[in-house]
C-alpha cells in the first residue's frame, strides 16, 4: 500500500463538542501521522472556495453556513492508504448510516452537521491540502 497524504477538517461543531483530542486520537491510533495542523475561523470566501464544486446543490448556502460558524482544524494526515483509512474512520456522510465506532456515528447527530471532512480521493487531497496549506507548512514525520 502507498503511503499517502489526505485533507482533514474537524468541523466547528466538533470543535464546539471539544472533541478535538479524541478525534485526532483515532487517528492517531490509527496509524495516521499529523503533518500539518491549523486552527482557523473559515471567511465565505475560504469555505465557498473549498467547497465551490458543490456551488449548484440546494444544501451548499447552508454548509457554507455552518463552515463558517465557529473554528475548525484543518490538517493534513500521512500514511499508508490514508485517503481511504480516513474515510473509514470518518464513517458514512450522513451520521445515521454511520458504523458504529465511527467518528461520526459517535460525535454527529445530522448531516449536515456531520463532525469532519477528509478527501474523497488522491487527488482532491491533492487539491484540498495545496488551498490551506504551503508547501513549507508540511513537515515530514521521519521518527
Ligand atoms: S461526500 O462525503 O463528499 O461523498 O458527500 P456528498 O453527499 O457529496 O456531500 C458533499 C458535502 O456536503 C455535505 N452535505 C450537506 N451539507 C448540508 N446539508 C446537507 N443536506 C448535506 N448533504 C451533504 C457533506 O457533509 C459533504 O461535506 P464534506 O465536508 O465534504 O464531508
Amino acid at each position: 500500500m502507498a503511503v499517502e497524504r489526505t485533507l482533514s477538517i474537524i468541523k466547528p461543531d466538533a470543535v464546539a463538542k471539544n472533541v478535538i483530542g479524541e478525534i485526532v486520537s483515532r487517528f492517531e491510533k490509527a496509524d495516521l501521522k499529523v503533518v500539518a495542523m491549523k486552527m482557523v475561523h473559515l471567511s465565505d470566501e475560504q469555505a465557498g472556495g473549498f467547497y465551490a464544486e458543490h456551488k449548484e446543490r440546494p444544501f451548499f448556502k447552508d454548509l457554507v453556513s455552518f463552515m463558517t460558524s465557529g473554528p475548525v482544524i484543518v490538517q493534513v494526515l500521512e500514511g499508508e492508504d490514508a485517503v481511504a483509512k480516513n474515510r473509514d474512520l470518518m464513517g458514512a456522510t450522513n451520521p445515521k448510516d454511520a458504523a458504529a465506532g465511527t467518528i461520526r456515528a459517535d460525535f454527529a447527530e445530522t448531516i449536515d452537521e456531520n463532525a469532519v471532512h477528509g478527501s474523497d480521493s488522491t487527488e482532491s487531497a491533492a487539491r484540498e491540502v495545496a488551498y490551506f496549506f504551503a508547501d513549507d507548512e508540511l513537515c515530514p514525520r521521519t521518527r
